[in-house]
């Protein structure tokens, strides 16, 4: 059975989970991060971490001669605000440090399964009406999800062309244990430490904005169900991605209303200018996932968001 994966981005939030996930699942486990937001800490005692940049050359001949079963790609510059003050440097992170890899691979001769970490909280866009599916058109609001979409057509153009054996898994908002205030789902991690710290949660705009949010376990299970997937013939890029979320649509208000329900807390609410750009509705269908990958969320909000505050409670 195939047992040698190889996690970027194994540091951070999701990839930590990630990287539990498949050792216990009985897979040997390396880790790259560069630390840039990612914690030593956070890698797991029974993984062997090394701390290199996914650009470098050293991250392309640990992948060529590694001997990697599977690559799970997460490492990212992950700031949505970020990657629009300077999208050069996302696309540097989020393109060329993954063509990097992918380049590896394919140097490597072997057939790698290549999970890449997408985002289906940022490739739609507000043209479609949601549940997205899928294949709805793509239309990102912002230089990161432009990023994430063009590794996903990336990863199709070598499936057909090199032959690489790719799933593209398109994450919600993935909130949990561990979580960064910048990354998707930040929201959830930074009304945490103001419920702990007793200061008044900030609402941009009418609250009415909706997120799919789904519990970083579960995010983490899917990986090693992708794992295992048998490999999927080359075709449109569309074909080999699957929606990660709940399907269901959270407001912002409901979200600060459940966090504080959890917490048995009470802090005021005040609202701020709403943020040009920002997405207004956002939910993913899941029918691709249960059906393709046998995977469904098993952790409810209020439950994931228990253990979340619990979390940030106990630091
Ligand atoms: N959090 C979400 O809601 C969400 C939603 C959709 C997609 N994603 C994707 O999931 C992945 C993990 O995100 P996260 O929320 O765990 O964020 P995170 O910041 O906790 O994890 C990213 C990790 O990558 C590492 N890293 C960053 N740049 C690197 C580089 N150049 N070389 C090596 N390592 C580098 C960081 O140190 C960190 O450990 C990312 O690809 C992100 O785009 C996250």
């Amino acid at each position: 059975m195939s047992s040698n994966a190889l996690i970027t981005g194994g540091a951070g939030f999701i990839g930590s989970h990630v990287a539990e996930a498949l050792l216990a699942a009985g897979w040997r486990v390396t880790i790259l991060d560069n630390l840039s937001s990612g914690k030593r800490a956070q890698v797991p005692a029974a993984a062997q971490f090394i701390e290199a940049d996914i650009r470098s050359p050293e991250a392309a001949s640990l992948i060529r001669d590694g001997g990697f079963d599977l690559v799970c790609h997460l490492a990212a510059q992950i700031d949505v605000r970020k990657s629009v003050a300077d999208p050069r440097f996302d696309v540097d992170v989020n393109i060329g440090g993954t063509l990097n890899l992918v380049e590896a691979v394919r140097a490597s001769g072997r057939p790698t399964r290549f999970v890449f970490a997408s985002t289906g909280g940022a490739v739609y866009g507000d043209l479609v009406t949601p549940p997205n599916l899928e294949s709805f058109a793509k239309n990102p609001e912002s230089p990161y999800g432009i990023a994430k979409f063009s590794v996903e057509l990336y990863l199709a153009y070598y499936a057909r062309v090199h032959g690489l054996d790719y799933i593209a898994l398109r994450f919600a908002n993935v909130y949990g244990p561990r979580q960064d205030p910048h990354g998707e789902a930040g929201v959830v991690a930074i009304f945490c430490q103001r419920i702990l710290a007793g200061t008044p949660l900030t609402v941009f705009g009418d609250g009415a904005q909706t997120r799919d949010y789904v519990y970083v376990g579960d995010v983490a299970r899917a990986h090693v169900l992708a794992a295992g997937l048998p490999t999927i013939p080359p075709g449109a890029v569309d074909d080999r991605a699957f929606n990660l979320g709940t399907a269901v649509e959270t407001s912002v208000t409901a979200l600060a209303h459940g966090l504080l329900s959890v917490s048995g807390r009470t802090v005021p609410m005040q609202h701020a200018p709403a943020r040009p750009g920002e997405q207004q509705r956002s939910v993913v269908s899941i029918d691709k996932a249960r059906t393709g990958l046998g995977w469904s969320p098993a952790v409810p909000l209020a439950d994931g968001l228990r253990h979340t505050f619990d979390w940030f409670a106990s630091r």
